[in-house]
């Protein structure tokens, strides 16, 4: 038996400091205690609009964090140009819409090659892997091989959000045939988006895929697993003498 690799996305931990304009909670403690417990990679992702990650969190990230720092980003100048600056071990590469709720669908790079390609190869001179966060499309796999990219991330929304058996049994399919035809062409291949306990199983068992980035359900468990400690200490901090 082995273990496929973890990668561990932090950002709703700053979601809930932003929230408050807090000092607390850190996402970089955060990255810490996922790492203490075998975690395999950190992963964030610093939106245009800075809703969550902010850059300090990223220039501290990237002292502290011992695994590997996974950054996702959209493909523009601004966000190569700060990737070059900071320098994580891996960029994956997302498409961004400043109104959506979080990453919707995957990168077109069969529609944008060329300036995905340069993208690519700007990052890859500055030694940072990349990985591109596509559909379980061939088409769109075809051209993350063409482009040069290091990996592929497979998106899991659609499976996960799957309602009847026979539109899960579909995408799983699909993510599948996928991850074996970007393990052909040479591809790493990593999944994320939407995944937690009940649904990351099947995913971790397709052999292509190594590694599983997983942020959301996550950190609305750990919510829930720490409320009790966390009322307990208030608890015993209202004590008076
Ligand atoms: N992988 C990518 C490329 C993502 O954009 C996200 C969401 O930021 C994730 C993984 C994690 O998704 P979730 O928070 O739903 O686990």
């Amino acid at each position: 038996m082995y273990r496929k690799r973890l990668g561990v996305n932090v950002d709703h931990v700053a979601t809930i400091r932003q929230a408050r304009g807090t000092r607390y909670p850190d996402p970089v403690f955060a990255a810490l205690l996922a790492e203490r417990i075998g975690a395999d990679q950190i992963t964030i992702h610093l939106r245009e609009d800075r809703r969550h990650i902010q850059d300090r969190d990223l220039e501290v990230m990237r002292e502290m964090v011992q695994t590997a720092l996974n950054l996702e980003m959209a493909a523009t100048e601004e966000m190569v140009n700060v990737a070059v600056d900071v320098g994580p071990d891996r960029v994956t590469l997302v498409p961004e819409k400043r109104e959506e709720l979080t990453t919707e669908g995957g990168l077109d790079v069969a529609g944008n090659q060329k300036s995905i390609a340069r993208a690519v190869s700007k990052l890859q001179e500055a030694g940072i892997a990349v990985s591109l966060f596509v559909d379980a499309d061939r088409k769109q796999i075809e051209a993350s091989h063409a482009v040069g990219a290091d990996a592929v991330e497979l998106h899991t929304g659609r499976y996960c959000d799957a309602v009847t058996e026979e539109e899960l049994v579909r995408e799983l399919e699909a993510i599948e045939a996928a991850a074996r035809y970007a393990h052909e062409l040479g591809l790493e291949v990593a999944a994320g988006h939407g995944l937690d306990l009940t649904n990351g199983g099947p995913i971790a068992a397709i052999e292509e895929i190594e590694e599983g980035n997983i942020g959301h359900s996550l950190v609305a468990r750990a919510i829930l697993l720490g409320f009790e400690e966390a009322v307990g200490e208030m608890i015993d901090a209202m004590d008076v003498e």
